[in-house]
């Protein structure tokens, strides 16, 4: 079977080339405004299937949060079948958002995660091109209202911080590792991953899927109905401190690798926290200096650095995809590790050196998965305390972009090196400013709740 790409969203299936994208948060009124604001985002919505050549001035996609579908007056019925995760406000433990991270003051403090249930994800040649149809979709949105959670009672929007897709603050490139997914039921190839982990609604045995269908519950098959060609979407507004991570750089660099000058030194030093060197190259491929040849590569495993040498255990790449890396038993999932689509881009304006400019700046991260506990969740276990794998010498090591207030955490990173290990005490480089958890339907779903077929 191959799935039906004109029902699935776009933005699930592939990652567009827009330099500039806004998210537009709203909290539905009542039903019936809810439900005529969606029959005009459903008319609009770009699916997976739809033509990007040439670009379109502005593509969009659509999510609803639990309290979304509730506030649609979707029937309770349906409802009860979605995983309690996703009916439950994301999990300040599970992700280690504490202290300056605390949900309490998320959105700037504007609003309650609960009040977000729709999400609108604009992607435009321009600034004008989204302007264009945020005026459009503010005309539709009577009765329903905008939340708007930037200091300065703003929209989230961000893009590209160069002329090119792919840099993100701390000077990182991103978009290059992403799941290669098989796309039908064609037999899985090496390194492919089945669609199962990311498009609701085709569960087998070895893959389950919710909201599911049950024999004994005849409302079940619309339930399951609701959630197909759909997928979970985890938008996390994150902030970055550019300064705080660039002083840390020039300060701990030179301690770790004395032998260098402090410029290669830093520049190590933010390769050993990444598991890439700034332009890309994987420290595997690569492991004393970048090389732009190698840094759009991802066809690399760990099986030759069982001691870490050449990328740390705790590297950012190395625990959210540890790709061949030996599990501990009791976390891996029959599947092996987990694994999510990635979406995002930067937002604020570039800072370079360590004087902090008090400008927000940081990433929208967008992960997409079949289950929420099984994927992200587990990722960002994983982040907060390294447990997962035998290569761990403690197991409270962290990721460097994790939260270090999480209680048992170790704020020591490791680096192994030919002549020793070095150990460097991370700090907090990333606070998270919201979080929400979205249902991105599929493309008849949506039309179907724009027309109360589920009430
Ligand atoms: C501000 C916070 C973050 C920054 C700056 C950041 C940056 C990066 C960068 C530069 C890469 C390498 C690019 C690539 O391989 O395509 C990457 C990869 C990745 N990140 Fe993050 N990230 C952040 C937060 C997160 C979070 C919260 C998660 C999920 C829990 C996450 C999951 C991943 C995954 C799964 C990969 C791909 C690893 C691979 O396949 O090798 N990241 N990130």
């Amino acid at each position: 079977m191959s799935l039906d790409l004109a029902d699935i969203q776009g933005l699930i299936h592939h990652f567009y080339g827009y330099p500039k994208t806004r998210h537009l948060l709203i909290e539905i009124g009542n039903p019936a405004v809810g439900m005529s604001l969606l029959k005009f985002l459903a008319s609009r919505v770009t699916s997976a299937a739809d033509s990007l050549n040439p670009l379109p001035e502005s593509v969009l996609n659509v999510g609803i949060t639990y309290r979304g579908l509730e506030a649609l007056g979707v029937n309770a019925q349906f409802l009860k079948r979605f995983p309690q995760e996703f009916r439950d406000e994301p999990d300040q433990v599970t992700m280690g958002d504490f202290g300056a991270s605390d949900p309490a003051n998320w959105w700037n403090g504007r609003f309650q995660t609960q009040q977000v249930h729709l999400v609108v994800h604009l992607y435009g040649q321009s600034l004008e091109a989204l302007d264009k149809t945020t005026a459009e979709i503010r005309e539709m949105a009577n009765g329903n209202q905008e939340l708007l959670p930037t200091e300065s009672g703003g929209v989230i929007e961000g893009g590209w911080l160069g002329d090119t897709p792919g840099e993100l603050h701390f000077g990182y490139h991103d978009g290059i590792s992403q799941p290669t997914v098989r796309w039908d039921d064609g037999p899985l190839q090496p390194g492919e991953v089945d669609y199962r982990r990311f498009i609701l609604g085709y569960a087998t045995r070895e893959i389950s899927s919710s909201p599911l269908k049950f024999a004994s519950d005849p409302s079940s098959s619309l339930a399951e109905e609701l959630g197909r060609n759909g997928t979970y979407s985890v938008f996390r507004w994150l902030y970055q401190d550019v300064a705080r991570f660039n002083q840390f750089l020039e300060s701990e660099g030179p301690k770790a690798f004395p032998e260098l000058s402090s410029k290669d030194a830093q520049e190590l030093l933010a390769a050993k926290l990444m598991g890439r060197w700034r332009d890309g190259t994987p420290l595997i491929m690569s492991p004393t200096t970048p090389n732009q040849a190698l840094s759009s590569r991802n066809d690399f495993d760990y099986a030759d650095d069982l001691d870490g040498r050449k990328c740390p255990f705790s590297a950012h790449i190395r625990v959210t995809n540890p790709r061949n890396q030996k599990l501990d038993d009791a976390s891996t999932d029959p599947s092996g590790a987990p694994r999510v689509i990635r979406r995002g881009a930067p937002y604020g304006p570039k800072l370079t050196g360590t004087v902090d400019d008090q400008v927000d700046r940081g990433l929208v991260g967008m992960f997409f998965c079949a289950s929420i506990v099984r994927q992200f969740y587990k990722q960002a276990i994983w982040m907060k305390e390294n447990n997962f794998s035998p290569v761990f010498p403690n197991q409270h090591s962290q990721d460097p972009l994790a939260n270090r207030l999480t209680p048992d955490a170790s704020n020591q990173f490791l680096i192994p090196t030919a002549t020793g290990d070095r150990t460097v005490t991370l700090q907090d480089f990333v606070t998270t400013k919201g979080t929400a958890f979205f249902l991105l339907p599929g493309v008849q779903t949506l039309h179907r709740l724009a027309d109360g077929q589920f009430q």
